[in-house]
């Protein structure tokens, strides 16, 4: 079975996303998770963080999954992985909409990408970076969304920003 990249912000690695992890690997040999930057997300944390708080958050799957950061366009990452599958959870119909926009702009890239796109799984289909980042910025409690490793830094780290 083929290797497949699961692409994203990641800002924070959150329970939903390692669910989506699990469920590829019953699809595929290998999983590259691959961490990048979006130019409608200004990502808070930095990308070694972030790399290094998503292996935490998946090193009891083994080798099997990959890490991997990159910085430029995710079609390029995919091919320099020789691999033409990129995974993508969907959890509701707003994800759809912006999904099908990114394939089919991928696809004019490189149309021998396919994508793969996964169901979120129903207990985690609410579950939000961004408002598990507006939640630990208030010192709410994200422990039920997210690694142990991941709540203490954001619990660290994502102070409100003062005006
Ligand atoms: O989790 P996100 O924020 O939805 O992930 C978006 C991401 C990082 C997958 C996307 O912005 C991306 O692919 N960035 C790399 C640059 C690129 O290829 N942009 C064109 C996408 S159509």
């Amino acid at each position: 079975m083929p290797v497949v990249v699961y692409p994203g912000s990641f800002n924070p690695f959150t329970h939903g996303h390692a669910n989506l992890v699990e469920r590829a690997l019953n699809l595929f040999d290998k999983v590259i998770v691959g961490i990048g930057t979006s130019v409608d997300k200004d990502p808070d944390v930095y990308l070694s963080e972030r790399i290094a708080l998503c292996r935490t958050a998946l090193e009891d799957f083994g080798d099997r999954v990959v890490v991997k950061g990159f910085n430029g366009l995710l079609v390029e990452f995919v091919r320099a992985n020789n691999t033409r599958f990129i995974l993508r959870g969907l959890r509701t119909l707003t994800d759809y909409d912006y999904e099908f926009q990114m394939l089919e702009m991928n696809r004019h890239l490189d149309p021998e990408i396919e994508y793969v796109l996964l169901p979120t799984a129903s207990q985690w289909s609410f579950l939000s970076a961004t408002r598990v980042r507006e939640i630990a910025s208030l010192g709410g409690d994200v422990s039920a969304f997210v690694h142990p490793a991941v709540a203490a830094h954001l619990a660290i780290n994502n102070q409100p920003k003062s005006e």
